[in-house]
């Protein structure tokens, strides 16, 4: 199985540098911020955003491809590049830390989430901060044409997260209205950070708009995958497990169910995910039915599709250490419980 750090080994000495640039950067003012924020940064994920902006600035950069195989494990990212990350990333934290307050969740990357600790005004404020935090670091760089690709993608998801709790209030998410969604809330900022490295480095147009689709098309597959993991009780994920049905979410488990079923099969699992909030026997029949009927199958041969799309646009690139750790991150996307 593929690991996080197989994908960074060609990267490890700019992430080094992308770490101290973040720590040297980032801080809070006031003792209770401090505090809260320290808590959010301290439990780090995954990092896929920021590994994204800076393979794809690697694949792009001059240097690099003029140097070829012997260069690789060298600094290729420019200061642009770690702002570009560090934005990404940062985006990414305050969303997770209202997106727990939207959905009630009290962990997240295995400990008691913002608004589990500090209840969820904290957990707002908190995220607006990080948020007024990164524009102004943004802005202070005056590095626009990154800060214009942020401002794009932070809109996005925001109508992302609306469109998912307007559906989820009315029982009524369509595959297409699904897809929507996980576009705007997640593929929209992973193509940001794709396209951001490559803009970093000074890709043109036509490279840029790639990094981007390919960026997007691993997003849609990182969310399928993530509303799979949230079915299994006994994921690494470091979250709550069928938070989703219980905040009456369709994800594409239960809609690839749901379409093979009759009329009638239909409305029965939408009485059950009406009780879910409240009647863990509803859930856990719910939660047997979409398993029990190849829902999850169905939701892992659509996240492949978009997957060889991904692995597609990266045929345009000749062979190296950053294309194979592109690579490495589509099986990741596949195979990852965490
Ligand atoms: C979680 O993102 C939210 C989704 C878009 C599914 P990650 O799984 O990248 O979260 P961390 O940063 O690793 O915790
Ligand atoms: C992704 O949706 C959240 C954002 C893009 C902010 P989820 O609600 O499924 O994410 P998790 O499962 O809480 O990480
Ligand atoms: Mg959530
Ligand atoms: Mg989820």
């Amino acid at each position: 199985m593929i690991s996080i750090n197989d994908i960074r080994r060609p990267i490890l000495q700019d992430l080094e540098a992308f770490d101290a640039f973040v720590a040297d950067n980032f801080s809070a003012e006031g003792e209770m911020l401090q505090e809260m924020l320290t808590y959010a940064l301290s439990s780090r994920g995954k990092g896929i955003r920021p590994i994204l902006t800076l393979l794809s600035a690697s694949l792009h950069s001059p240097a690099a491809i003029e140097q070829g195989e012997s260069a690789i494990g060298d600094r290729h990212c420019t200061k642009r590049t770690y702002l570009a990350a560090m934005l990404v990333e940062m985006i990414h934290t305050a969303s997770l830390i209202h997106d727990d307050v939207l959905d009630s969740a009290d962990e997240r990357r295995g400990r008691p989430s913002v608004n589990a600790k500090w209840q969820s005004n904290m957990a707002v404020i908190l995220g607006d901060y990080i948020l007024a935090r990164t524009m102004a670091l943004g802005m202070a760089s005056a590095q626009y044409d990154l800060i214009s690709y942020i401002g794009t993608a932070m809109a996005t998801l925001c109508e992302g997260e609306v469109l998912q709790s307007q559906h989820a209030k009315n029982f009524d998410t369509t595959r297409d209205d699904y897809f929507d969604i996980i576009y705007r809330k997640t593929a929209s900022l992973l193509g940001v950070s794709a396209a951001l490295g490559a803009l970093s480095v000074g890709a043109d147009r036509e490279q840029v708009e790639r990094m981007r689709k390919f960026g997007e098309a691993i997003g849609i597959a990182f969310q399928i995958q993530d509303d799979i993991l949230d079915y299994h009780r006994d994921n690494n994920t470091g979250k709550p497990a069928n938070n989703d049905l219980r905040e009456h979410k369709i994800t594409l488990p239960l809609i690839g169910v749901m379409e093979q079923s009759t009329p009638e099969e239909r409305n029965h699992m939408i009485e059950l995910l009406r009780r879910c909030h409240e009647d863990d026997e509803a859930l856990d029949t719910l939660h047997n039915i979409v398993t029990e009927r190849g829902g999850i199958e169905y939701a892992t041969e659509a996240m492949q599709a978009y997957l060889s799309r991904a692995m597609h646009l990266l045929s345009k690139y000749p062979e190296c250490a950053y294309r194979e750790s592109l690579i490495m991150l589509c099986q990741f996307i596949a195979e990852r419980d965490r």
